[in-house]
């Protein structure tokens, strides 16, 4: 368990991209967690038809967001769409639901996983709060009794994501609602993170939703599940309680969110078959299957997927620096994030993101790299 006060991380992701773009040879960016393939049909469509509508339809919309999409996402997570407040991306929604945290006055603490998604220690950070990182297993898993033993009366929330990004894991529902009992011991919020939930390749995922705790708060996002990470819109489902408050805090820094994003969202979760996101799936576990083939034949150790579409790769004596991935820019025409981009567990680690089609190449010029090593 560490403490830490990082401040906001996301530089260093910004600068590796540079550092790849500015390169003196071809790259393949395996950085960004931006999607490359195609969003929904019916997502296309609804951005066109908006495009023709009335001038009323280009004005302020509800605060908390358009109508029909909340309604349209509370029948989706069984939820009462009065506790739903559309955000600006998972990014505005976890930092309403860690605001809020704070704003109860009941501690002061974050209690995140290590490694992490960087934004949440940089949000807590922000925030007036402070992090404190409790590694996970080996697997990539939560460590619930480490998790437990780090609780306090400090602790102001316990901050999951699953599926997760960078290790890959989807937790156990089990392991989650044990994580809620210990939120509540202390009298914390239990946030979880879900904008990979249409990217579970194991089969396990259940939304913390249907545990149906009072003082859980679900964040996620269309930006991975539609491919769509620049039209920001996303999502938090908070306890009764809460809501009002978030919903006053999305207003004042917001006043709302952007109409004419919400309103294609809406039409394609209306129209889209579950036939869309299987067959994402079906392109990553085709990516996923090509690159840890070719990550054999470097004779690397990497973490293989349950969900998300990130890969932890750690090779024999090159640790995962920003230093070494720039050698890895510059001489095997790979990029990659650091691992110690995300705290300290997997700081010998690299993390590839499957959103290129390029992965099996990049994965042979791995291969090529390290055998000429
Ligand atoms: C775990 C996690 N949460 C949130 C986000 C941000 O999502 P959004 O684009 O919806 O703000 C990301 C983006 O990579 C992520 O990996």
């Amino acid at each position: 368990m560490t403490d830490t006060d990082d401040a906001y991380d996301e530089p260093l992701f910004y600068r590796v991209i540079q550092y790849a773009v500015d390169a003196d040879r071809d790259v393949v960016d395996m950085v960004s967690g931006n999607p490359d393939w195609e969003p929904p049909t019916a997502l296309r469509e609804g951005l066109k038809t908006y495009a023709d509508g009335e001038p009323r339809d280009f004005q302020y919309q509800a605060s908390e967001g358009l109508r029909v999409l909340r309604e349209e996402i509370a029948a989706r997570r069984n939820v009462d769409a009065s506790r739903l407040v559309v955000t600006n991306g998972a990014g505005e929604a976890n930092y309403l639901a860690m605001a809020e945290a704070m704003e109860r006055d009941a501690g002061a603490e974050f209690l995140l996983t290590d490694p992490v998604y960087p934004y949440y220690p940089g949000k807590a950070t922000m925030l007036g709060g402070e992090a404190t990182r409790v590694p996970v297993h080996d697997d990539g898993h939560v460590d619930v009794a480490g998790m437990r033993a780090a609780a306090s009366a400090d602790t102001a929330a316990i901050v999951l994501n699953t599926p997760n990004n960078p290790t890959g894991a989807v937790y156990d529902i089990d392991a989650v609602a044990e994580i809620a009992d210990v939120a509540a011991e202390v009298d914390a919020l239990l946030i979880v993170d879900e904008v990979y939930d249409h990217f579970d390749f194991s089969g396990r995922f259940e939304s913390a939703l249907t545990l149906d705790r009072d003082h859980v708060v679900v964040t996620s996002s269309f930006s991975k599940s539609m491919a769509i990470t620049g039209f920001r819109v996303g999502y938090a489902v908070f306890p009764e309680d809460l809501v009002e408050a978030a919903r006053t805090r999305h207003m004042l820094v917001n006043v709302t969110g952007s109409r004419p994003a919400q309103a294609a969202v809406a039409q394609a979760l209306d129209e889209t078959p579950p036939s869309y996101y299987e067959s994402v799936r079906d392109t990553l576990r085709e990516r996923i299957d090509a690159f840890t083939t070719a990550l054999d034949a470097a004779g690397a150790e990497y973490t293989t997927p349950e969900g998300a579409f990130y890969v932890l790769a750690r090779f024999d004596g090159f640790p995962g620096t920003m230093d070494n991935v720039e050698r890895l820019i510059d001489e095997a025409g790979v990029a990659g994030m650091p691992g110690e981009a995300f705290g300290d567990a997997y700081d010998d680690w690299i993390r590839f993101s499957l959103c290129t089609d390029r992965a099996a190449e990049a994965a042979d010029r791995l291969a090529e790299y390290f055998a000429g090593r």
